[in-house]
């Protein structure tokens, strides 16, 4: 039996791998996924080598937003099993060696929570001011802020004749943080985790718990710079940490909408008074153009490069982030930045090591180790996500987007496109359930699928599971400072990581045409070797090379 790294910083050179429980593995014949599920591919997780996993909300709610909408915070939601089911999984990957990390939504609940119940329609309740509560103005919205699924953030209560803030689906309240109760209430929802035995929590939406409190209209935009970082975040953060992660040696990773650098140096600062990490999500937008998600349009690569050049460089020694492509509100990487197609298994792997080997803890979401691909529905009736039955309907009917276009934009940005069921084999439903998915399974699970990625050498998985290792026995990958060697090259992404003993240089041809890559001449070669890449036929380390389609390398040099 072996235990979890009792090491303080172990987080510092892990791989957290992400479940989305409802699509992982159904145990039974549901066509939803379970914990039971969740128990009978550890062996699986072992095998890739992984250090923790993240589970995505598996509390009791109405799953209006699959989870995060959270009715009960201190029960397991029946489609996903019991609490004997949570404990048997948590000491099951204990055992492995694998560590839990539990997804803690605390800037809404659902409006199904007792608390949002006794609240609504009663100005008495004790629960009325743990939510956000305004007045109309000239009969109508208290002001112009706009949810993150469309349309005003605000919804009425008609018993009251006032609104509630809610920043996401109408289902989601957000909760009222200048109140201490609330404060109370979410450092004992986390205890109660801490204490079973969860080593670790992804903080949902936590840079805008703390809202500007005059609520003013937004006259340049969407009323975000109101609430996002706010006034009080960090020291809510401070209060939570100091009261329950400090005390239980949690890892904490906050997910950061629209965040920035400055904000996350401190959200994540090494002195560990607020998180261990963030998510930040500015790589994300560079096929948004001019900032807008719902449109299609190809990715800025040289503003992904800024991008990283920026965050590498700004959190070394300050902070600490998190390394990721997909997760289950983004779609497929290999499909967004890859070839999903003829070069699916090159792009996959070079996308993974273009990431994995910068500084930072890498995420794995579900099936990317196996590389899987956006699932190309045709209709509106294939999608479940209520972000995009939500701009759906904004945009065909009320907009008068034309549906194909609509379609061929969810497409590519539905946070279906990474919902869809797990492919484990080639049989029905991918081998997910012996059910029908609540979600279609992707047409390609015959050739794209766990199972047959376990028996080729040269798969993904496989490729990943190096990734992983390379991160356990390098320390240059954990400690280098970052420099981006070709920032203006048009199809190479090139970098070293370098600290007193080493240099790790990481090669990446992000197109599917061979590349000249031109390395700078101060760089020295001569110890050269490659230790990682995704052709059979690595042709060696030159200053002046051909990279082949989407071709990566990792080259090591001793200094
Ligand atoms: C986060 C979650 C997303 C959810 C939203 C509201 O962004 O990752 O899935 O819809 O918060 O809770």
């Amino acid at each position: 039996m072996t235990s979890v790294n009792q090491d303080a910083n172990w987080w510092k050179t892990a791989t957290v791998y992400q479940i989305y429980p409802k699509s992982f593995c159904d145990s039974g014949a549901k066509g939803t996924g379970d914990i039971q599920g969740i128990i009978s591919k550890l062996d699986y997780l072992n095998k890739l080598g992984i250090d923790a996993i993240w589970l995505t909300p598996v509390y009791e709610s109405p799953m209006v937003d699959n989870g995060y909408d959270i009715s009960n915070y201190f029960e397991i939601n029946p489609d996903f099993g019991t609490m004997d089911d949570f404990e048997q999984l948590l000491a099951l990957a204990h055992e492995r060696g694998i560590r839990v990390i539990m997804d803690i939504v605390v800037n809404h609940t659902s409006t199904e929570h007792a608390w949002f119940k006794s609240a609504l329609g009663d100005l008495s309740s004790p629960y009325r001011d743990y939510y956000i509560w305004k007045d109309p103005i000239d009969g109508g919205v208290p002001n112009n802020w706009q949810s993150k699924f469309g349309g005003s953030a605000w919804t009425l209560d008609k018993a009251t004749n006032q609104y509630y803030l809610r920043l996401f689906a109408e289902q989601q309240a957000d909760l009222n943080w200048e109140n201490p109760k609330v404060r109370e209430e979410v450092k004992g929802i986390i205890s109660y985790w801490a204490k079973k035995g969860v080593d670790g929590f992804r903080l949902d939406v936590i840079n805008l718990i703390s809202k500007q409190q005059d609520f003013a209209d937004d006259d340049t935009g969407d009323g975000r710079r109101f609430y996002t970082d706010g006034p009080r975040v960090h020291e809510y953060l401070q209060e939570i940490s100091d009261s329950v992660f400090q005390k239980y040696g949690s890892v904490t990773v906050g997910e950061m909408s629209s965040t920035t650098l400055e904000h996350c140096q401190q959200y994540s600062s090494l002195d560990g008074k607020e998180l261990s990490m963030v998510f930040n999500f500015h790589h994300l937008k560079v096929d948004y153009p001019n900032g807008d998600k719902w449109t299609t349009g190809p990715f800025d690569f040289i503003q992904l490069k800024k991008i990283f050049n920026h965050w590498q460089t700004g959190l070394n020694g300050k902070g600490w982030g998190a390394l990721f492509w997909c997760n289950h509100d983004q779609p497929r990487v290999v499909s967004r930045l890859g070839d999903d197609q003829q070069y699916r298994v090159e792009s996959a792997k070079m996308l993974a090591a273009s990431v994995h080997m910068m500084q930072g803890t890498p995420y794995i979401y579900q099936g990317e180790e196996i590389g899987m691909t956006n699932p190309g529905y045709t209709s509106i009736a294939q999608y479940r996500d209520v972000e995009s039955t939500n701009m759906y309907e904004i945009m065909v009917e009320s907009q008068g987007v034309d549906c194909e276009e609509m379609l061929a934009i969810l497409r590519q940005k539905s946070r279906d496109n990474s919902r869809t069921p797990m492919q484990w084999d080639s049989t029905q439903y991918a081998g997910f359930s012996k059910a029908e998915p609540w979600l279609e399974v992707a047409s390609n699970y015959s050739e794209i699928n766990a199972n047959q990625a376990v028996s080729d050498k040269n798969s993904v998985f496989y490729f990943y599971k190096k990734l992983i290792e390379l991160r356990k026995e390098i320390p240059v990958i954990t400690d280098g400072q970052y420099q981006d060697l070709l920032p203006q090259d048009k199809a190479i992404f090139a970098y070293q990581r370098t600290n007193a003993k080493q240099t790790l240089i990481c090669l990446n041809n992000y197109y599917g045409e061979e590349a000249e890559c031109v390395l700078p001449t101060d760089i020295d070669l001569s110890d050269a070797r490659v230790i990682l890449g995704n052709y059979e036929h690595s042709i060696g380390v030159a200053r002046h090379q051909i990279l082949r389609p989407y071709e990566t390398k990792v080259i090591l040099v001793d200094n």
